[in-house]
């Protein structure tokens, strides 16, 4: 890391920061805190002028658009959702990696007399796909758990994340349409990008060398549970 400018990066817990930890470790950084133990949020690391804010991971595109966060590592998916706007996404990290994806109960005609209701927390990407079908749907906003709401009867099909499939699977709901392929980005602020260019710069090649350092190490994962896997 260059020294001429300090830098704030924003992560969520959990598996976008245990992925990421290893790519931060290859750009020399390394947190001083664990945040699977420690209740801070903003993590100092062993470099003086980088540290790390923990945050839900739909905040993060919030916290790198406004500056309060110079770079940041955010789901393709809550890009996708909140428009990616006001940020540069110069790479994928190719960590935390799924597919968003229609689902629903196998064999299960679309209703004749009202239009397909779809649950799910993705509202404007799936609003997006069914656009894009030239499709009318009724969309009702979830927060989570979307794999019950065909099982209970408050939606015909649902638009969420797999990953193993093993979720859809457990819950008798099969995988339907492919929508989008997800993974972690880099993200940077736009103002930052200029500002702290060489700062950024620094901590981007390293980040993408790990990147292809890893991909070379570990061969390409066959996805599963999907007609994207087929
Ligand atoms: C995600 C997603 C699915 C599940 C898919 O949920 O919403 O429910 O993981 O993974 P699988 O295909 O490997 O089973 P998560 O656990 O992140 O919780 P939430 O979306 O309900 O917050």
């Amino acid at each position: 890391m260059s020294r001429d400018a300090s830098l704030t990066i924003a992560l969520s817990k959990g598996r976008i920061f245990d992925e990421t930890l290893p790519l931060l470790a290859h750009a020399g950084i390394r947190p001083l805190d664990d945040p699977a133990t420690s209740r801070k949020l903003i993590l100092e690391t062993n470099q003086p002028r980088v540290r790390l804010l923990i945050i839900r991971a739909s905040d993060v595109p919030t916290y790198v658009q406004y500056g309060a966060a110079d770079v940041g590592v955010s789901g393709k998916d809550v890009l996708l959702e909140q428009g990616g706007e006001g940020l540069y996404e110069p790479l994928d990290l190719r960590i935390a990696r799924c597919r968003l994806m229609v689902a629903g109960r196998p064999g299960v005609a679309p209703p004749s007399t009202r239009r397909l209701r779809i649950a799910t927390k993705y509202v404007k990407s799936a609003a997006r796909h069914y656009a894009a079908k030239g499709e009318q749907v009724e969309l009702i906003k979830l927060y989570g758990s979307m794999e019950l709401a065909p099982l209970v009867g408050l939606a015909d099909r649902i638009v969420d994340l797999v990953e193993s499939g093993n979720t859809l699977k457990a819950n008798g709901l099969v995988p339907l349409e492919h929508i989008a392929d997800i993974s972690s980005r880099l993200v940077v602020n736009k103002a930052a990008w200029k500002m702290k260019h060489d700062t950024v710069t620094v901590l981007l090649d390293a980040l993408r060398e790990a990147v292809e350092q890893r991909a070379k190490r570990t061969p390409v994962a066959v996805p599963t549970g999907g007609p994207g896997s087929q």
